[in-house]
């Protein structure tokens, strides 16, 4: 059996199916070429870079599996192969800790104006040393803040459990759960004992008018969930957060709000259009940026091959 692994996948994965007899490639075929060669593989892997389109599929004559090795699915055509008998898998729960700790690194970014400062200190740290700090003395603290979550699966309870960890209110909005339990556990060997905490979640409007941070845990696909209207309705002040899908954010109106300071800060790791086409929110020093890193920590990486590799193995038996 041959696999592609087309955005690539941690070498413990690699190791386990050349292991169990599976041949694996994980140098990338462009998207443009894709379609001429994948008729030599039977799995085909992608993070979210490679679109697995219907032209994909149709081309894939031996392809019997894809996976995405991730939590979304939004870049398969998972009707098309679903007609096509191909089986589709992903990996939805292995990188909830690292895209939830990649939410707290923006907020802290933001909050503390991190991101003006890495960019202003390499030329500005020594001649304007006092502007600078007069300048970045503006940060305020999480403790005590209010985090609005939008949208309340797995990465949204893990970033509810780091916050209330670090002293904030939470409140949230998930239109498929009216009330849900996050296990409260910090660090067990420490005996510190785990707790849990009943989150009701509230209307998407109260969640954007109360929060002083929004961070959206949603799936990609659905059209603008954050747009001009959704902005005005947050507090001046606030912050938004997106390390979910780009395609939930309208850039233009978020660069908007930012620049008439309807909300104050926002923290990105992806984007409408990947790479970005809309050069502006890049741009600007209350925005944090990263480029699409919430699952790309040692750790998740290898939780996601581990749990693909089983995935595969377990399907060809
Ligand atoms: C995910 O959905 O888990 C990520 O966006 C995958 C990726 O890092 O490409």
């Amino acid at each position: 059996m041959r696999i592609l692994a087309n955005d690539g996948i941690d070498q413990s994965a690699k190791i386990a199916l050349e292991a169990q007899g599976f041949t694996i490639e994980t140098n990338n075929i462009p998207q443009a070429e894709l379609a001429g060669r994948i008729s030599e593989y039977d799995v085909l892997l992608v993070r979210s870079a490679t679109k697995v389109t219907k032209e994909i599929l149709d081309a894939g004559a031996s392809l019997k599996l894809v996976g995405r090795a991730g939590v979304g699915l939004d870049n398969i055509d998972t009707t098309y192969a679903k007609e096509k008998g191909i089986a589709v898998v992903n990996t939805p729960a292995a990188s909830s800790t690292s895209v939830a700790e990649l939410v707290f690194a923006h907020l802290f970014s933001v909050c503390r104006m991190l991101q003006y400062t890495n960019r202003q200190m390499p030329e500005n740290g020594v001649a304007n040393f006092n502007q600078l700090k007069k300048t970045a003395s503006a940060g305020i603290e999480l403790k005590g803040k209010t985090l609005g979550l939008i949208g309340f699966g797995r990465i949204g309870r893990e970033a509810a459990r780091m916050a209330y960890g670090l002293g904030m209110n939470v409140i949230a909005f998930d239109p498929m759960i009216s009330e849900a339990e996050v296990e409260i556990t910090f660090h067990p060997e420490a005996g510190i004992p785990t707790f849990k905490k009943k989150v009701t979640t509230i209307s998407k409007e109260d969640v954007l008018k109360q929060a002083d941070f929004v961070s959206l845990h949603i799936p990609g696909g659905q059209g603008y969930v954050i747009a001009a209207a959704e902005l005005n309705m947050m507090k001046k002040g606030a912050g938004l957060i997106n390390c979910a899908r780009g395609g939930v954010v309208n850039e233009v109106d978020l660069v908007e709000a930012l620049n008439n300071k309807t909300i104050a800060y926002a923290g990105l790791d992806v984007f409408e259009k990947e790479p970005p086409v809309y050069d502006a929110v890049l741009k600007l020093d209350n925005v944090s940026l990263t480029p699409h890193i919430g699952a790309s920590t040692a750790e998740a990486q290898k939780r996601i091959g581990d749990e693909m590799a089983e995935q595969i193995i377990n399907f060809f038996k």
